[in-house]
């Protein structure tokens, strides 16, 4: 099978075609940095626009690329949610556009899922797995039991990881998007020089809390005025060192978890942008190495949003006869598992 993904819910414009057989046909990644970059942050109205200028011709080079016509595919398949309204509505309108003026059946995904599902394209993991999904607006731990099958063992209470990495970059001048940058600052810094809060740390559950740390990041340079970029350099690292401390602790007990609920261990599964961080990475290997869980991650270019992992999505869902009609809506909020217990905490986003 062979289909056609779309993405635009959030800052890049994506288009790729995947064959069940033979991979990634082609992968087109069209980041709109430079039009955001000015306000520090992803602007909707911008992303939107943005998105309608690009997709057409986006769509057309991933066809190309991909060498395949209308003919060779078996579906479309878009990002329908969860993510900034008015660009998930442009995807989803023009994927409804594609599916239907070719016949085509059309396929809803849903982005957190494609996020998930990611790895058995690169990697063919079997279900049950433990899933650390770490991106710009997320921060879940789930067990992925099947496709559409997802139980939420925990999520964040306040922040996303990405967002505290974009929200220190910014405290400390460093651009965006954040994760990066904060992350090559980081190499020259001691990470041990800031004492720095390790939110939730030993609790029972499996949620996150990131805001105290960034709180601490700006009192620490509100002490500093002027951050020398040694200074920022072991802010970074401390900041770097703090949030995978909190990473661990929190996987640690989901592995308990996940052990206790499905009578064994199984892999474990890190996805979405902040998982292209080889730091974080480096640790989390420690972790998995130490509680004999197998630690699988995407390549960092399948972790960060792009149109492959959709389209992926899509394959998994029309192999089990999952077609969606041509009314599917766009949904801002989109949970994986619509049955885990509201998280307590002020501001919950997940
Ligand atoms: O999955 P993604 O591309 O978009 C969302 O669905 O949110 O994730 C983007 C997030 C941003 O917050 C970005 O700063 C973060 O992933 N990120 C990183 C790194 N690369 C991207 N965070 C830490 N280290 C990185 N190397
Ligand atoms: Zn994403």
């Amino acid at each position: 099978m062979r289909v056609l993904g779309i993405e635009t819910s959030c800052d890049e414009t994506a288009a790729a075609v995947v064959d069940s057989e033979r991979g990634i046909l082609s992968n087109v990644v069209l980041s709109q940095l430079d039009e955001h970059r000015p306000y520090g942050g992803v602007v909707p109205e911008i992303a939107a626009r943005a998105h309608i200028d690009h997709l057409d011709g986006l769509i057309a080079q991933a066809m190309d690329e991909a060498d395949v016509s209308w003919a060779d595919l078996d579906g479309v398949a878009v990002t329908s949610g969860p993510g900034l309204i008015g660009g998930v509505m442009v995807g989803l309108m023009t994927a409804k556009a594609v599916a239907s003026a070719h016949n085509l059946p059309f396929v809803a995904v849903n982005h957190l899922e494609a996020h998930g599902l990611a790895v058995r394209m690169t990697d063919k993991v079997a279900f049950p797995y433990l899933l650390l999904l770490v991106s710009g607006g997320h921060c879940q731990l789930l067990i992925v039991e099947g496709v559409g099958k997802f139980t939420r063992l925990g999520t964040t209470i306040d922040d996303a990881v990405g967002e505290a990495f974009d929200k220190t970059a910014k405290l400390l001048g460093l651009g965006y998007p954040g994760g990066p940058a904060v992350e090559a600052a980081a190499k020259t810094g001691d990470p041990k020089r800031f004492d720095l809060p390790r939110p939730l740390i030993g609790r029972d559950d499996c949620h996150f809390s990131f805001s105290g740390l960034k709180s601490a990041i700006r009192r620490e340079v509100e002490k500093l005025g002027v951050p020398t970029d040694q200074d920022k350099a072991d802010l970074c690292a401390g900041f770097q060192a703090a949030a995978a401390d909190v990473l661990i602790d929190r996987s640690r007990r989901a592995m308990e978890i996940f052990e206790r609920r499905t009578g064994g261990k199984g892999a474990f599964v890190i996805s979405g942008g902040v998982a292209a961080n080889k730091y974080l990475r480096a640790r989390l290997t420690v972790l998995c190495e130490r509680e004999g869980f197998p630690m699988i991650c995407p390549p960092p270019s399948l972790c960060t949003d792009n149109g492959a992992m959709i389209a992926w999505a899509g394959l998994e869902r029309l192999a089990l006869g999952l077609v969606d009609t041509l009314e599917a809506q766009a949904r801002a909020r989109w949970p994986l598992d619509p049955d885990a217990p509201a998280a307590m905490g002020a501001g919950v986003k997940a």
